[in-house]
This record gives C-alpha cells, structure tokens and sequence, in this order.
C-alpha cells in the first residue's frame, strides 16, 4: 500500500484558518436576537448546607428572562462522568467554593453575570477539608486506598544495604485552553435539541443532557467541529455548560449560549489534581532499587469526576521505566471541599512517574553518583520485565533512547562543564538532568477502547469523512484524513473532514488518553477500506480484470489494461449502483484488566521518550532559567511529523509549566486566589528554551496499529521531568558534598527554589 500520503508532514488542516482568524469556533456563530445568555450564581462557601435561595432580586434585574434552580431540572440533575454525584445545580448541600447554585438567562452576557451577583443565599457553614494534609487527618477518602504490588516491599527494604525515604508536593494545573468553556443549544421540533459544546466527549454530553432532560438520547445532537484547546479539561467540565444551556433552550424554547467568564471558569472547573508524595526505598551500591514502598495522595475535590481512572494511571507510571522487583504503590484518593479535579495531559501519569524520578534522584544523591546512571542501573531488561501490575513490556527502548541522547546531547560533557562552571560560581547555579518517559497507551477503562467512522465516496470523487474523535488542536483530523486519502491514493486536499457529531457517529468516546489516532484512524481506515474494496470488485467487473490487477495510484486507477482517474472510476461505480459510504468500527486487541487486583494488561503499548534539560538558578533571587532542551522521541512510524514535532514541543512547555511556574493558590476559606492570568503564570514564548531541539526516535510501532504508529498527545508531557529534575541539580549544587536530596516542591516558584536551598546548604540560616 502506498503510505506517502499517511506518513508525510502536513500543515494542519485548519492552520489557514487559525491564522486568518476564521476557523469557526462555537462561539463564532451568528446570535439570532431571541439568543439567551447564560451565567451561573455560584457559591461563596467551601462546605455548607443549603437553607434558602432568594432570587427576587436575580428575577427583576434588568434583561434577565428566566431564573432555575435544581428544583427546575426536569430529569437527574447530574453532569458527572461515573458516579452520579456531579449536580448541575447544588441541591441541599454546597461542596466548593464557587460551586453552580443557581442559573440565570439573559438577554445578554453582561446582564446575565450582573444579575447573578444579586442571588441572597442562606447557608450554614459545614466543617471544611480543604488540603491533603487536612483530608489526611481527617481520612476524607473517595473510595478505599487503593494497593498495587509486586514481590516483598517489607522484607526487600529491610535487607536492602542502602535506605532513604522522603516525600515532596507536586501542584497542580489549571488547563488555561485559549477558547474557554462554552456551548450553544438550539431547541428543535417536537422536544429535540441540537447543542453545539467545546467538548472532548460529545457522547457523554448529550448521554448527559438527555438524563438531564428526561428525553431520549435520540433526540439531543451534540456537534463539535473544533475546540480552542482542551487538554483534558473538556473532557468531562464541558457537560455543566452545555447542560445548562440545553435545559434553558428546552425551558423558554429559544437559543441558548453559555459562554464562561474565564476567571468563573477558573473557580469553577476542576484541574490537575496536585499529589504529596511519600517513599521510602531500599538499593544496593549502584543504585538499583531492592525495595519500594511508595504513597501517592491526591487531592481529588468534592467528587469523583474521573479521579479514580486518573489515580490508577499514576499507580501505573510510578514504574516508568524502571524495573521495581519488591514494590507496594499505595493511592490514597482524598475527598476535599475543593472544585473536583479531573483528566490534565497524562491522566495522573506526570504525577506517578514525577514520584519515581524524584526517587532516581534521592537515591543517587545518596550514593554521590550520576543520576542518569542509576536511572539506567534500574532500567526495564531482560529478566527485569514485569511492571508491578504484572504486565510484561515487551517494546522497551528506553535504554537506547536515553543511550543515544546521553551522546547525541553531550550528556557527560556537559555535566562536567556545569559542575565546572559551579565551582567557580557563587551565585548562579546550574544544573543538567536526563529523564526518559515510558507512557501506557490504551484507556485502562477496557470498553473505552473502541472507535467507529463513517466515510462518504461522492461520484465526483471528492470524499467526506466523520469519526468520533474531536479535534482540539492536536491534528487528529488532519491525520485521519491523510489515513483516508491514502488508502485511495487520493490528495488530502481531496478529503474533506467534518464536524463531529453524534447523529453521524454514536456511542463513541472521549478524545483522550492520546489514543484518538489509534482508534479513530483504524476505525476510518476500516470504513474507506470497505470502500475501496466494493470499487476494486466493481472495477474488475466492469473492465474484465482479476481484482487482483485493480490498483489505485497517485495517477489514478489502473484496472488491467485500462487506466483511468478516481473521480471517473467514482461516477462509473455511482451510475453502476455501488455503494459508496461506509462505517467502520475498531476495538484495540489484546487489552484486560482486573482493576480489583490492580493486575492485568492494561496497555496496548508504551510509548517512549527523553529529555535532556540544563538550568540555571539565581541563587539570590530564586529565580531560574531552562536554557537548553534536547528531546528524542518515539511515535512509531510517524502519521505526521510536522504535527509530531508540535505535540512534542507544546506538550513539554506545558508541562515545563506545570513545575515551575503555575501555582494554584486556595486561601483557608477555599478561594481560588490564581484565577486568571494576572496571579496564575503560564508559559510565555520567552519561557521556551533558547535551544531547543526536537528528534523522532526512527523504529515503528511492534504492534499492529495504524501505520504502525504511536500515539503523541500526552507522553511528551513528561518529558518536562527532566527540567524540575535539573532543578533539583541546581540546588544540590549549592552545597555539592552533601548526600541529601534537596527539599525543591513544584511548582519550582522563586520561592521554592530560595526554600530549597536554604534546607539544602542553610545559607539563610546564615551558614
Ligand atoms: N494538543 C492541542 N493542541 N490541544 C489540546 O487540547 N490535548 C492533549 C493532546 N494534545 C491537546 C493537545 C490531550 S490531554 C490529549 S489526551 C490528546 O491531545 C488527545 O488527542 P489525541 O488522542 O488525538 O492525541
Ligand atoms: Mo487527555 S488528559 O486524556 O484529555
């Protein structure tokens, strides 16, 4: 099969929109005069109960049309993912600050958010947990702590001839999505409603909408063409808006948008959940791990959400690469007064796999060695293969990876021209850090898995494609779309890709977990493949060839000794009464998991990758600097590598981002403080390393996935362990003999950094 088309770097198909400012988002569409506007009252307490609402004066204020509570929702007030326990609107109790109480329709947005203020709400405050500390003390758990284990922790670290333990706190992130969270919902004929939502997951939002409404699911189109960025963020937070607007279409039977303020949609939708860690590990002297026992505890918020998928991936990444024989990983799930947390690039794996490079660290500052070398001392091998969930890994190549960069970066060189340059250098501070990635590529939820398409051949050749993956700026549509053509050796320009939607393709799921190429590039691939088959059996009919000699080329059809152009070949098979649209459906192979045991093999694949990241700190100041990246990583036999080479580089700042400078700030009545961009520090293109280079690891995908390709959208995130790993180099290196582990939390603010240091070297102490 001709694979140019699939493997080639290609713009982005939207990317002449993005720059010329019309690519359509939601809220792009033209607002008819009748268009209500939508703002929620929100609560002023972390925890309390509800006495009463007075919403008098929310009704009289000027422009408002239409005022409901809970009591107005006509079926189950819930927007939640799994558990039920999401309301739309607080009913009875309030769980966070700034939680949806009461939702207003304007005739426009100004007059909605103005009138939402004048709500008089009677509460009685309730006790609340607000920190893990608090919701430690307090045993405030979602569900049981959780166990994964492999061997004997116990025994393996008490006979280990080397023991450290230590614990540190990693923040968490708000997704700061350019397009906040927004929809837009259309009333139909007969009770129907069309809903246009930011959404990740547009099947759950109008499973959602219609248990909202008490209607039947058939009767709610949910459509999505693009998002404005999502990165996990739209997965489940988008149902509350789009909820909203759908039971306010439904109620006045006009249309209705929720366009969020974005400082409300920082209060009120749920982040990155921020974890304390806590190990305690047994080595020998080269540093390889005996024993392990870790604890990971996570602040999940008032709810589930999606918490406990996200906390089983960080019990899966607390490996990473690194083969851990005798191991207990323990997740503790705390339940706090805080808006829920939910899925954030890597799904808890940057949270599992920070704790164990965090652990490389400690043990090699304990022994004075190179952390890269007792990070490869414990590195995935022959004979040291299985994960502590029990799942062999079979593809493992992060030791080549990390072998290659270490040369290809001047790992060694460098190091000693920083410990050089340290020496002589009693203010700045550098420090060098290489860290691989190991990502498990599948939902671990084992019936997510699956994906369908559907494929429209037009008789003159030009071809429409719908899947159920949404498009939020990572290319997946582009990458489909060069599947499609290719199987017909067709251009892409000939394919047009279309807004997904659920009356198209129904039941799908979330575009997470970065399997949205993997699954809906099959499933499309699946459905042109039905096609191309009907036209080749056609083909051969009609120009009296063995199927066999049907071939479809870049210069067209070649059906024995005729040859002739796709869109002929198209018109011929139209007039022939072919069938030319198809569906097509995947379910990943080979996939199981016994979450009861926490074993199993959960992951189709691993994705892989590492970094190498130099820093510099100011020792004075605490302020830092990344001043050089170097990246190899793997995707398999690339879809696109124009697309690759910028998941990569926009994955990595973010997650540069997430470790040294974005810092959510609640006050001890539960306000979020950091709700918008003047207190809450996102990357800035000066951020960006001045060097900054970017490779594909050159090998393909061992299992059979499209094009033998490997998913991107959340792996190289981690890579940007490297950079707080460098950090923590920096800080030892104020007091370079000492064997400890610098006390450095992220995110690594000024702050922090002056903190660490003064633990590490006590200079503030006056030392
Ligand atoms: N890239 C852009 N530009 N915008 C996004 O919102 N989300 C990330 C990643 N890359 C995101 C992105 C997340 S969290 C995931 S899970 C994947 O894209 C989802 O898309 P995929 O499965 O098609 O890779
Ligand atoms: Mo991505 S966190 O799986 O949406």
């Amino acid at each position: 099969m001709a694979d140019h088309a699939a493997a080639s770097a290609r713009p982005h198909d939207s990317a002449h929109l993005h720059v010329s400012g019309t690519a359509r988002y939601c809220d792009d569409e033209a607002e008819s005069a009748d268009m209500l506007h939508l703002a929620f009252g929100q609560s002023t307490q972390a925890h309390a109960r509800l006495v009463a609402m007075d919403l008098s004066a929310v009704r009289a204020a000027p422009g408002v049309v239409a005022v409901y509570t809970a009591a107005d929702i006509p079926g189950a007030n819930d927007v939640s993912p799994v558990a039920d326990d999401d309301p739309l609107l607080a009913d009875g109790t309030v769980l966070f600050f700034g939680q949806p109480l009461f939702l207003v329709a304007a005739t426009s947005q100004r007059a909605a958010r103005q009138a939402a203020r004048l709500g008089k709400v009677a509460c009685d405050p309730l006790p609340a947990c607000l920190t893990i500390a608090e919701a430690q003390a307090a045993q405030s758990l979602l569900e049981p702590t959780q166990r994964m284990a492999q061997g004997d922790a116990r025994t393996a670290l008490q006979t280990a001839p080397h023991r450290v333990s230590g614990q540190f706190d990693m923040g968490g992130q708000d997704h700061f999505y350019l397009e906040g969270q927004i929809a837009l919902a259309r009333p139909g004929e007969d009770g129907q409603v069309h809903v246009l939502s930011s959404t990740q997951h547009p099947s759950e939002v109008q499973h959602l909408v219609a248990h909202l409404l008490d209607v039947p699911s058939a009767d709610v189109t949910v459509e999505v063409r693009r998002m404005g960025g999502a990165f996990g963020g739209k997965e489940t937070q988008a149902a509350l808006f789009a909820a909203a607007a759908a039971l306010v279409a439904t109620k006045t039977g006009r249309p209705a948008k929720f366009r969020c303020d974005r400082d409300d949609d920082m209060v009120m939708t749920g982040k990155r959940h921020d974890f304390r860690v806590r190990y305690d590990v047994g080595f020998d002297d080269a540093g390889r791990v005996r024993g392990l026992s870790l604890l990971l505890s996570a602040r999940c918020g008032a709810t589930f959400d999606l918490s406990a998928g996200i906390n089983d991936r960080a019990m899966f990444h607390a490996d990473n690469c690194y083969f851990l024989p005798d191991v207990e990983i323990l997740s503790e799930r705390l339940k706090t007064n805080t808006v829920s947390n939910t899925a954030f690039r890597g799904f808890g794996g940057p949270q599992g796999m920070l704790a164990i490079e965090w652990v490389m660290d400690h043990i090699a500052q304990a022994l004075g060695r190179d952390p890269l070398d007792v990070r490869l001392a414990n590195a995935y091998g022959p004979g040291r293969d299985v994960t502590p969930y029990g799942m062999t890994v079979e593809d493992n190549i992060a030791p080549q990876i990390m072998a290659r960069l270490r040369h290809d970066a001047r790992y060694d060189a460098r190091r000693a021209e920083i410990a050089a340059f340290n020496a002589r250098n009693p203010v700045l501070k550098k420090g060098i850090a290489l860290t691989p990635v190991k990502f498990g590529i599948s939902f671990t939820t084992t019936h997510l898995n699956q994906a369908g398409a559907l494929v429209h051949v037009y008789a003159d050749g030009s071809i429409q494609i719908n899947h159920g993956g949404t498009e939020m700026g990572q290319g997946l549509y582009i990458k489909v779309a060069q599947v499609v053509a290719d199987v017909f050796a067709v251009p892409v320009g000939q394919v047009r890709i279309t807004a997904t939607r659920t009356d198209k393709v129904p039941n799908t799921s979330a575009t997470a977990a970065s399997s949205g190429a993997d699954l809906n590039g099959m499933a499309a691939h699946h459905a042109a493949m039905a096609i191309r088959d009907r036209l080749t059996a056609f083909a051969a009919r009609t120009f009296a060839c063995d199927e066999a000699a049907v071939r479809f080329t870049p210069d067209g059809i070649v059906a024995g000794d005729v040859a002739l152009s796709f869109a002929a070949l198209c018109r011929k098979a139209y007039l022939g009464r072919v069938q030319l649209s198809a569906t097509g459906f995947y379910a990943t192979p080979d996939i199981a998991y016994d979450r009861a045991a926490h074993k199993g093999r959960p992951f189709y694949y691993f994705a892989y990758g590492a970094a190498v990241s130099e820093v510099v700190i100011d020792t004075l100041t605490g302020e830092h600097r990344v001043l050089a990246v170097d990246i190899l990583h793997d995707v398999g036999r690339s879809l696109n590598p124009a697309i690759d080479l910028g998941q990569i580089e926009g994955a990595f700042l973010q997650g540069q981002g997430w470790l040294t400078t974005e810092e959510l700030v609640f006050d001890d009545k539960g306000r979020l403080l950091t709700h918008s961009p003047a207190t809450y520090k996102i990357p800035t293109a000066s951020d960006r390393p001045r060097h900054f280079s970017i490779a594909l690891w050159d090998g393909e995908n061992l299992k059979p996935t499209i094009h033998r390709s490997k998913a991107v959208g959340e792996p190289p995130f981690m890579l940007a362990n490297s950079v707080l790993m460098a950090l923590v180099q920096a800080v030892a290196a104020t007091a370079p003999d000492r064997r400890t582990m610098p006390a450095l939390d992220a995110p690594a603010t000024p702050e922090c950094i002056l903190r660490a240091i003064a633990g590490h070297c006590g200079r503030l102490e006056g030392a």
